[in-house]
């Protein structure tokens, strides 16, 4: 049996082999405190869970547009309105199953044998690996510990070429929790204003979690690069839907059809329940969603303290998401023997930094989606590494 070469290329997202092996030894009996997964640890907001209840009821079984009903796509336009003033046409708008399917549409829309695709590293292990898929190289931009594991836009710019088909931009940034305000955006986008050929993707899926009442600057905000502009977002970390598989994203009109054929072809349409369940995340009661950010500051907070206080780690102190990506270099391990150790003598799932870039052998990622005990409890054990 042939297998195409392309596959080899595909690359994985460790996080999820991390877990497998967190909940077999579960399953064996052991004490294991999971800090790695990337998943908001309280349930779906009971409004949506009944908005749900209702779909199905009213018979919402059926097929929907591919690039998911018109209703929700209103939905999300209102929203982009309230939340950042700015106007943009559900003509522009593509539901997709979560946020997933939009890195891979873009790579497959931009990327080529002789273009060059730029992603953040350390950063969603995904980018890169569609990135290849796509046939393009995949270009790292280096988020050093000492910027604060922010862009440094000398840096992007020197890695900018006449192959550059694609910058992606992840604010707040997974792993690291790293937030971007908006000067430094601000700067990104008067050198992005240099390079009108290249194209976007801004990943803006974490918005909502963003701590120290700092505001999400969204790189819709900018109509210079607007006709250039993905952004990826969705329902999964603001509204705790991970397993509902819905996203939302803004396209550029010249390239909206091609990711629309892209929908077509890969799933048909996204889940008819889930889409009428999104139309009541965007416009039902939104305290459940400020609870939990707060809810997400506390234990930041509480784990920064925590992990500085351990002789051999320090951490930087994060801005958004729910990532605390300590620096254990001085422990004379690599991220990847930290974990393994941290997991099968002591317990505590961890993901190594190098899930999620070359650049980081000294990193490690935890991720504070449980328990403020929960956390506490791991961090003991990890100061007995
Ligand atoms: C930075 C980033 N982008 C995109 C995604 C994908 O989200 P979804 O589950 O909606 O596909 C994730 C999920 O962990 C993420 O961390």
């Amino acid at each position: 049996m042939h297998v195409s070469k392309r596959l080899f290329e595909l690359e994985t997202e460790s996080a999820f082999a991390i877990l497998a092996k967190a909940n077999k030894l579960q399953s064996e009996g052991k004490d294991i405190v999971n800090l790695g997964i990337g998943q908001p640890d309280f349930p779906t907001p009971q409004n949506i869970l009944e908005a749900a209840k209702k779909a199905i009821s009213d018979g919402h079984h059926g097929y929907t547009p591919s690039n998911g009903i018109l209703p929700l796509r209103e939905a999300v336009s209102e929203y982009i309105y309230n939340n950042y003033q700015i106007s943009v046409s559900p003509d522009r708008i593509l539901i997709t199953p979560g946020g997933k399917p939009v890195i891979f549409f873009a790579a497959l829309i931009l990327g080529d044998k002789n273009k060059e695709i730029i992603y953040p590293d350390p950063g969603f292990p995904i980018y890169r690996s569609m990135i290849k898929y796509s046939g393009a190289k995949a270009v790292p931009l280096v988020l050093d510990e000492k910027d604060n594991f922010e862009i440094n836009i000398d840096k992007l710019e020197d890695i900018i070429t006449e192959k550059t088909s694609l910058i992606i931009v992840n604010n707040p940034n997974n792993p690291t929790g790293s937030f971007m305000h908006l000067e430094k955006i601000n700067k990104l986008i008067n050198l992005l204003e240099k390079y009108p050929n290249v194209a976007i993707l801004s990943d803006e899926i974490y918005s909502k979690i963003i701590f120290e009442n700092n505001s999400m600057p969204t790189l819709l905000k900018y109509e210079s690069i607007k006709d250039r502009l993905i952004i990826l977002e969705g329902w999964s970390k603001t509204y705790c839907m991970t397993g509902w598989r819905l996203g939302w994203s803004v396209w550029p009109e010249k390239i909206y059809d091609f990711a629309n054929k892209l929908c077509v072809n890969d799933h048909s349409c996204p889940n008819s329940i889930s889409q009428y369940a999104g139309i009541e995340a965007l416009r039902g009661n939104q305290d459940e969603v400020i609870k939990i950010s707060k809810e997400f500051e506390k234990r930041k907070n509480f784990i920064y303290e925590k992990l500085n206080s351990l002789e051999r780690i320090k951490c930087f102190k994060p801005g958004g998401a729910f990532y605390a990506f300590p620096n254990i270099s001085n422990t004379k391990m690599t991220g990847k023997e930290f974990a393994d150790l941290a997991l099968e003598k002591h317990g505590v799932a961890i993901v190594p930094g190098t899930s999620f870039g070359d650049s980081v052998n000294d990193f490690v990622r935890l991720s504070y989606a449980n328990s403020i005990e929960n956390i506490e409890k791991a961090i003991y054990r990890l100061s007995k590494i």
